[in-house]
């Protein structure tokens, strides 16, 4: 049997990535993070202060050709990290601050068309574990297999502002459970390939699932289209 895609999609914060990298490694593909990929543009355009409103973040579209996004083995040698014009940008991508403006960013048409032709090129050869908003609907429309993945947003909340609490970010879980609630919002209402389940998708709630439960029943579902 030929390697398959598989996609999976769903709401911020519901495990998406934790369940991938494992599905990744365990069955010989690669991973790649999506997100990780908008994050990056975001903090690229935070950094050299890119972000405009008012002309629709003209400053950072003009510079789009300035940013090279690669995932690469990171020092540590263990998992893929995304490198940002051939720096380790993992760790500077996960903060509050960019979760804040990544979905604004994400909702740009020439970032998108960017990014997708990217991801559907790391994919075209199949062996691969993508996740994202909308892997399974644009990304890689032929994977098959397609996950949806969704949690309450106090539950998400919960688990990314322990995440965040533990490499030492000061912040409440006031502001993360507003910033879910926020990018809910944006990512499903957007004009562009907004976040939706694919109708061949499988719905994963995992609200009230261990990370075992969900891992078994995952490893299920592949053991099924392979
Ligand atoms: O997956 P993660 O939560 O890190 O993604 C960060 C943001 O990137 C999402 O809130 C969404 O705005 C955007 N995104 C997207 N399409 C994808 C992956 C992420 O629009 N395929």
């Amino acid at each position: 049997m030929p390697p398959i895609s598989i996609a999976i999609d769903g709401y911020s914060s519901t495990g998406k990535s934790t369940l991938a990298r494992r599905l990744a490694r365990d069955l010989g593909y690669i991973y790649i993070d999506s997100g990780a990929m908008y994050r990056a543009v975001t903090y690229y355009a935070l950094s050299n202060g890119l972000l405009d409103e008012e002309s629709a973040h003209k400053p950072l579209l003009d510079s789009l050709d300035h940013i090279d996004l690669e995932f690469r083995k990171a020092a540590d040698g263990q998992q893929a990290h995304i490198f940002l014009n051939c720096r380790d940008v993992e760790r500077e991508i996960r903060t509050l601050e960019v979760s804040r403006y990544v979905s604004p960013v994400a909702a740009l048409g020439p970032v998108r068309k960017k990014l997708v032709a990217l991801q559907r090129g790391m994919g075209q050869r199949g062996g691969v574990v993508m996740d994202g908003r909308d892997i399974g609907t644009v990304v890689l429309p032929d994977a098959e297999l397609k996950i949806f993945m969704t949690a309450s947003p106090e539950i998400r909340a919960e688990r990314r502002y322990d995440e965040l609490r533990a490499r030492g970010d000061q912040v409440s879980y006031a502001e993360v459970l507003e910033n879910v609630r926020q990018r809910d919002h944006l990512d499903s209402t957007r004009e562009i390939s907004p976040l939706q389940q694919a109708e061949d998708a499988l719905v994963v709630d995992n609200s009230q699932m261990t990370l075992e439960e969900q891992y078994g029943y995952v490893r299920e579902l592949v053991n099924q289209v392979m």
